[in-house]
């Protein structure tokens, strides 16, 4: 069964917006789970644009669920994740100007510094150490290499895929790398972009996705039908064809 994973890092913008206390992030993941989301995911950035030191701390506290941090390969972000210690931690490029995550890791050239992060994150105790990459199967024999247990597929390509040819095109690229992932004994994690609409064929076609991360399209949704009903359309439909 695969696990829906809610990002609550659009909320935290949303009070940072007006530098306000509300909406409050914690609050967004506690109302998560208790709509049957299988757990929380936050990017800690730099800047701290978004999510910040205190909401991680209270995160910790009250997710009962999985927890993901993602972060870049920043030294003072990786010994705050060492401290947290999450239940998954993803490793993601990060860019200040970026609007939002552009794309995956380049696993291939960056072996050696990635596998001290990873084995840095281990030894503090973090059971899965994923990277964040685009569907390239180089990039994931890449992966292996650096003692990751664990990828997340990019999936910006596919949703932003226009039209039934290109969007075939697309998630066959999530296929073979799902499935060659997968035959290399890595955990097989998916994110970006997804919503009620592009996700049923990414869900019938792309196997041993264990968990999918999933913010923007939920969180806008809630506006209208409110945070609960919105995780729970959502899970409806991943959990479909399980
Ligand atoms: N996975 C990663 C690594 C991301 O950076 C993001 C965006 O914050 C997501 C998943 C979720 O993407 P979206 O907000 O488009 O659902």
């Amino acid at each position: 069964m695969t696990n829906l994973l809610v990002n609550i890092d659009h909320v935290a913008t949303l009070r940072n917006a007006r530098r306000e206390l509300m909406p409050d992030p914690v609050h967004a993941a506690m109302a998560c789970e208790s709509a049957g989301a299988d757990g929380v995911v936050f990017h800690l950035r730099q800047d701290r644009r978004h999510i910040t030191d205190r909401d991680v701390r209270l995160l910790k506290e009250v997710v009962h669920g999985r927890l993901d941090f993602e972060l870049s390969t920043n030294p003072e972000i990786i010994a705050f994740c060492c401290e947290i210690c999450p239940d998954v931690a993803t490793l993601v490029p990060e860019n200040r100007q970026e609007v939002t995550t552009e794309g995956g890791l380049n696993v291939r050239d960056n072996i050696s510094r990635l596998s001290t992060v990873v084995a840095e994150l281990k030894s503090a105790g973090i059971e899965q150490v994923s990277l964040f990459v685009d569907p390239e199967l180089y990039q994931i024999e890449a992966a292996i290499e650096t003692g990751a247990n664990t990828i997340e597929l990019h999936t910006g390509d596919f949703a932003n895929a226009v039209g039934h040819d290109a969007q075939i095109f697309e998630v066959k690229k999530l296929v073979q790398s799902a499935e060659l992932a997968h035959e290399l004994g890595l955990n097989v994690h998916a994110g970006h972009g997804f919503n009620l609409t592009n996700y049923p064929i990414f869900r019938d076609t792309v196997p041993h996705v264990k968990e999918v991360s999933i913010g923007f399209a939920i969180i806008a949704r809630s506006v209208f039908v409110g945070l609960h009903v919105a995780v729970q359309e959502m899970l409806d439909v991943i959990k479909h064809s399980d």
